[in-house]
């Protein structure tokens, strides 16, 4: 896949890491310079602090067609002013619907390697783009991801980001540090 990233922090690089290794053909876009970069590309990855959500969104160009995947979470209700997730902030800022929301539950750390030692962890993805939940699920296994669960539609975003804290909150503020990550077991 043609996949164009929009913020080359912790998420944007690990991302891009993964799948290049994987095959896909990256590019990373600088800051005002952005729409050229995200034009060519079938794939569209927002990886910046929430807060630039809406900034982000207006400056991707004409996103008619491409899918859109939103890695952000507002953290400490540092986020787009009047939206509740960063994702619905895309959605009300740009033309594709197309966009879902994914690889946000997990750490950067963990979408650089997903393995941990004979398994991988699992993933999480949501939106109402049937197609966009299909190209979010093969990059997640394309990174390393065992599976990516569809979580429902546009009315989960907020819950997606609740996991995100759920992770968060284990990992820095109960102590278990960044190297966790979720499994589901079905049986
Ligand atoms: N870190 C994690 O473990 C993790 C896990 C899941 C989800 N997330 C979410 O993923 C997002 C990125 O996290 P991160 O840790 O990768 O952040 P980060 O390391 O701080 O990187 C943010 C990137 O966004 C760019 N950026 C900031 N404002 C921008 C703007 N207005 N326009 C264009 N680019 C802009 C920054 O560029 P400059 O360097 O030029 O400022 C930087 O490249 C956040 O929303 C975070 O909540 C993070």
């Amino acid at each position: 896949m043609k996949i164009a990233i929009v913020g080359s922090g912790n998420v944007g690089t690990a991302l891009a890491k993964q799948w290049r290794a994987a095959g896909h053909d990256v590019v990373v876009a600088e800051r005002g310079s952005i729409a050229e970069s995200v034009s060519p590309n079938e794939v569209v990855v927002l990886a910046t602090p929430a807060k630039a959500a809406v900034e982000v969104a207006q400056q991707l160009g004409d996103t008619t067609g491409k899918v859109i995947i939103d890695v952000m979470n507002i953290v400490r209700g540092n986020g787009p002013e009047g939206y509740g997730n960063t994702t619905d902030a895309i959605l009300a800022n740009t033309a594709s619907r197309d966009v879902v929301k994914c690889f946000n539950t997990t750490g950067a750390n963990n979408m650089a390697d997903p393995v941990y030692g004979t398994q991988a962890l699992d993933l999480f993805v949501c939106g109402d783009s049937v197609r966009g939940k299909q190209v979010a699920r093969q990059l997640g296994l394309d990174a390393g991801f065992a599976e990516v669960y569809d979580v429902g539609g546009n009315e989960h975003f907020t819950l997606m980001e609740q996991f995100a804290w759920f992770w968060i909150n284990l990992a820095m503020r109960q102590g278990l540090g960044r190297e966790i990550g979720f499994k589901l077991l079905k049986r």
